[in-house]
């Protein structure tokens, strides 16, 4: 019966009903209860239902207007508790302070070194941290057997997991692996400093980690002596502890670098007295340098006739330590932010 059917599918729509607004809600009740309305209109309708179906008739369009009125009246009090919440909320309010975070203190000094040696006219170079034997030991003139290939020192990248076999490939275990790349792709002058993560199979304690960063710098040019080493490593010492500092360098050997050093800095805790930090020598070890080694640049297809260069490596954890007296090496990993945060004023 048509009229029922009406009644029906009114029922459906108004259970399903939804306003954005007070307008809208406005405009439902207009549609369905007005006196032109549709229920309105099957109210009057009504008059013409035979008289045996008028009581469940009736019944049904009794209903549909409760409906209809409940649903209209759920809406607008949804209205009105948004609009009361409105007015509690105070807009002139202060927001509460946004916390920032702190850069890591690896960073920080990372960033201090690059800055200091960008100054006279060094730029950053980088490269991949899984790398293959040529560029890490092969160019910089490793021997074949050369202990620190071995796998106590170097993590090797299996090719099939679970198989140790010897492979090509592995992390890097300091980052001149970078020197070789830019010495490979580039022509000299070359000025780069090369910072990343390296990768050491070692035990992790205070003192040791497996991984850790280091800092390389690398400069080929025409001429360049062993007294050039020296004043930049000066003026780096100097910039980064304080006016005062002394460096020395002592005799060593890197296999990619002829002659090589060792160069501390006076002591930065002590002054150079002798203290507990540098066990009452003065004097602090903090990098690796040297003249890059003739093979080197001969492997890397630079003529070790014309062209000379030096280089130097240090560890930024090691810097750091200096820098800000942390005594254990893992903290630098752990991400504690009560650690952190010792260095937000930095
Ligand atoms: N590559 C050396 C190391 O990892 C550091 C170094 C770099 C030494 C360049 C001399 C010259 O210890």
């Amino acid at each position: 019966m048509a009229l029922k059917d009406s009644i029906q599918s009114l029922m459906t729509q108004v259970a399903d009903m939804q306003a954005a607004n007070a307008e809208e809600l406005e405009a439902l009740r207009i549609k369905y209860l007005s006196k032109k309305g549709e229920i309105t209109a099957l109210f009057n309708e009504f008059r013409n239902v035979p008289n045996e179906q008028k009581r469940e008739i009736g019944q049904l369009l009794n209903q549909l207007r409760q409906e209809t009125e409940g649903r209209i009246n759920e809406l607008r009090e949804q209205f009105e508790t948004k609009a009361a919440e409105m007015d509690k909320l105070d807009l002139t309010r202060t927001p509460d302070p946004i916390e920032l975070g702190t850069r890591h203190p690896l960073s920080l000094v990372r960033e201090e070194i690059e800055d200091i040696f960008s100054r006279i006219g060094f730029t950053i170079a980088q490269g991949p941290e899984v790398e293959d034997d040529k560029h890490v030991y092969g160019m910089l003139n490793f021997a074949p057997e050369h202990p620190a290939r071995d796998m106590q020192d170097t993590f090797f990248i299996e090719k099939e997991i679970g198989v140790q076999k010897p492979t090509d490939v592995l992390l890097r275990s300091h980052t001149s692996s970078v020197q070789t790349r830019v010495m490979t792709s580039q022509k000299p002058p070359i000025r780069v400093l090369c910072p990343g993560r390296v990768y050491r199979n070692e035990a992790i304690s205070a003192r040791a980690h497996c991984f850790f960063h280091q800092v390389e710098g690398l400069y080929v040019d025409k001429n360049v002596s062993y007294a050039d080493l020296r004043e930049a490593l000066l003026y780096f010492s100097k910039e980064m502890f304080g006016p005062e500092t002394k460096i020395r360098l002592r005799p060593s050997y890197f296999p990619f670098t002829e002659p090589s050093a060792e160069m501390d800095i006076s002591c930065n805790i002590c002054g150079g007295k002798g203290c507990s930090f540098c066990k009452g020598t003065g004097w602090v070890e903090i990098l690796g340098c040297g003249m890059v080694d003739p093979n080197v640049l001969e492997s890397c297809g630079i003529d070790s006739k014309i062209y000379s260069g030096y280089a130097f490596g240090m560890g930024v954890e090691r810097i750091t330590n200096l820098k800000y007296r942390v005594k254990d090496l893992r903290l630098f990993s752990e991400n504690d932010v009560r650690f952190l945060r010792q260095f937000e004023s930095c």
